[in-house]
């Protein structure tokens, strides 16, 4: 089976995914989207969704088995990731198959942070802030190699 793999990745979380894909598949992958069967489509998370890059891309893709995966820097929590996952997949027409997904936390920028400290001096009573605070730093040691682990094998029991 040919495999293409397009990603977004603005600091390298999703790009981890994309790698272990890529080392997984080395041997089926082409630089041709055309003469492959399967895609891989991956993006880091905006505004609750894959990037309007990644929207284009997955509206140009037809009769292909797809598998969508990403990061998020919210979450940790499945419901969220399938949130992610089903309005990615409203961009994928229904000539294609989507095969599977993963999707996981993805450390934030710094700068993310000190905004959260700031609001959190501005505003100490709201313990919304500090949920927030706590979810940034779960989300620093992400995706770590569990996160790999479990996307490798979402794959191999995909038997491609
Ligand atoms: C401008 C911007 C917007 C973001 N919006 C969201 C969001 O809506 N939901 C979310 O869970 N994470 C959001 N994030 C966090 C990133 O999706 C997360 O850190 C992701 O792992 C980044 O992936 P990358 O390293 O592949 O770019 C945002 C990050 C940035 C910089």
């Amino acid at each position: 089976m040919k495999m293409f793999i397009k990603y977004d990745s603005l600091t390298g979380n999703t790009k981890m995914l994309a790698e272990a894909i890529k080392n997984k598949y080395k041997n089926n992958l082409t630089e041709s989207l055309e003469e492959a069967d399967l895609v891989f489509i991956g993006s880091c998370t905006n505004r609750g969704n894959c990037t309007d890059n990644i929207k284009k891309f997955l509206q140009t893709i037809n009769n292909k088995k797809i598998f969508l995966f990403g990061t998020c820097g919210f979450g940790g929590d499945q419901n969220y990731y399938d949130a992610i996952f089903n309005r990615t997949k409203q961009f994928v027409n229904s000539s294609n198959i989507i095969i599977g997904h993963f999707y996981c936390q993805g450390k934030m920028p710094m700068a993310t942070r000190d905004k959260y400290i700031n609001m959190i001096h501005q505003n100490p009573e709201d313990k919304n802030l500090l949920v927030s605070l706590e979810n940034f730093d779960k989300a620093l040691e992400h995706p770590n190699s569990n996160d790999i682990e479990k996307l490798m094998e979402i794959l191999t029991n995909l038997n491609l």
